[in-house]
């Protein structure tokens, strides 16, 4: 089928206008369009340029198939973001999210234009941009899909209490512990009812997750037909590039990787907290100092949180200690800007993840085989932390979310490297880890379960 162009259905992607979701939908974009179905991109200006100058491991230029269609949207504030904000989510980019609902006239003009040349229409949208597609009810040749960006585990925490904390199936008993209070702030709450409160009319929802990593979440999901559907895809894991440590060449160079080359295996700590959270000074020093103790090496990825529009402004350098950089580059290599994160984990020198538990991280973490020390930040993240450490077992907690309003000390930062990279007890979840990645990698080849979900999706949408 692959190779038999089909000009009967085209896909019209609208994603959150956020990094990880931005990510997300090209990712599909290009997963969608190997089948020659041709893909139209819609965000706004600033958004779509974002998406395409950030995309790693391929260039979705070259992919003729693929339509970026931008919009502009009147000005918005673009605060940076602030580091010493008790609530992690990052609320400099509400503006630009408010902004973002300036799409739902032109979304809806374009896919009604697009309607007319196609047999049918299908419009994948993140679930938070449920208010831009909704006029798409009234196009008769229109299809719609839901991406979720979280883990199924996540979501039907969320739901679960949101229905009143039903008796649960002995099987799905974890959720009881569940970490869910203050993950999402008010101003937050407030926003997602604008964005996400609306008549929807989706024939199904599509998950980035594994029936192998929280199959039991997805089938509860359908059950409850909690999202309103019970016709869930479940695509994931799909990596942009080989999932087994080959270097692409963008990448030959990278300094990261040539010297992850020259690491024992399982030796190196990658750190890494997203793009929408920025850690205080404070924070900061004393996981520096955690680490240059630890006596372990480390890639640390010490970035900004992103603004609304990353393309204006300045951007905040976090001081380290005096003298830090110097003292351990035999050890370790600080990141002030992008790494490429999948080779990282990828690679055989990388040991453990400590991460913020973003679903795309922790997607990563478990496909590739590399334990996470998880310390979550808002929203979905505690979710998925526990998913990690207490259902999977492939992880280890850094902050509790109890403790989510304390600084994390040094040492407990050097106590958790320790753990994870020198002991018995990061061998076993180390190789708890390798033998999950070893599964999920199994299952997006051929003949797999992703990639016979990913197929069913693509003859659903052809038929
Ligand atoms: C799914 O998750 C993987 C991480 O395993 C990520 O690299 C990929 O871009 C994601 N794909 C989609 C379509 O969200
Ligand atoms: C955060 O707090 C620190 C210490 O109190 C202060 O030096 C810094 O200027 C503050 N940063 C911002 C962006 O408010």
């Amino acid at each position: 089928m692959a190779n038999q162009p089909i000009t009967s259905v085209a896909v019209v992607m609208v994603p959150l206008p956020a990094q990880g979701h931005l990510n997300q939908l090209l990712h599909l974009s290009r997963l969608v369009s190997v089948y020659d179905i041709p893909i139209h991109f819609i965000s706004t200006t600033t958004h779509t340029r974002q998406a395409k100058t950030r995309v790693h491991g391929w260039d979705p230029l070259s992919k003729t198939n693929i339509n970026f269609h931008e919009f502009p949207t009147p000005p918005f504030n673009n605060p940076p973001p602030n580091p010493n904000s008790s609530i992690k989510f990052p609320s400099q980019i509400i503006p630009s999210l408010h902004a973002s609902t300036n799409l739902r006239d032109p979304v809806y003009k374009l896919i009604q234009k697009l309607s007319k040349t196609t047999q049918r229409i299908v419009i994948i949208y993140d679930s938070l941009m449920a208010y831009v597609v909704q006029d798409i009810r009234s196009i008769p040749n229109a299809e719609s899909f839901c991406f979720q960006s979280s883990s199924a585990f996540t979501i039907y925490s969320l739901y679960w209490e949101a229905v009143g904390k039903p008796l649960l199936p002995f099987k799905a008993c974890h959720i009881e512990n569940v970490p869910l209070e203050d993950c999402f702030p008010l101003e937050i709450q407030e926003l997602v009812k604008v964005l996400y409160d609306v008549p929807k009319s989706n024939t199904g929802d599509i998950y980035n997750t594994s029936r192998l990593i929280d199959g039991i979440y997805l089938d509860l999901l359908a059950e409850a037909k909690a999202t309103g559907t019970n016709k869930l895809f479940a695509i994931g894991p799909f990596n942009p590039i080989s999932l087994l440590g080959t270097k692409n060449q963008e990448n030959n160079q990278n300094k990261c990787l040539l010297w992850l080359d020259k690491q024992e295996p399982n030796s190196v700590l990658f750190i890494s907290f997203g793009t929408t959270s920025s850690l205080t000074d404070e924070q900061i020093n004393e996981i520096a100092i955690g680490l240059e103790k630890s006596e372990h090496k480390f890639i640390w990825v010490l970035r900004d949180a992103d603004k609304g529009d990353v393309f204006e402004g300045e951007i905040r350098k976090a001081p380290l200690p005096e003298g830090y950089e110097e003292r351990v580059k035999e050890r370790g290599i600080i990141v002030r800007d992008w790494a490429p994160q999948l080779e990282i984990l990828g690679h055989g020198s990388t040991g453990g993840f400590i991460s913020h538990c973003g679903w795309n991280s922790c997607m990563e973490s478990i496909s590739l085989g590399v334990p996470i020390g998880a310390w979550p930040m808002h929203s979905d993240q505690p979710g998925n932390a526990f998913l990690v450490t207490k259902v999977l077992r492939i992880g280890v907690e850094v902050k509790d979310w109890a403790r989510r309003d304390e600084v994390i000390d040094s040492i407990t930062v050097e106590k958790v490297v320790r753990r994870l990279l020198g002991s018995e007890e990061g061998d076993e979840i180390r190789k708890r880890a390798k033998e999950l990645g070893e599964i999920v990698r199994e299952s997006v080849v051929e003949g797999g379960d992703t990639k016979k979900e990913m197929d069913s999706f693509i003859a659903h949408i052809t038929r």
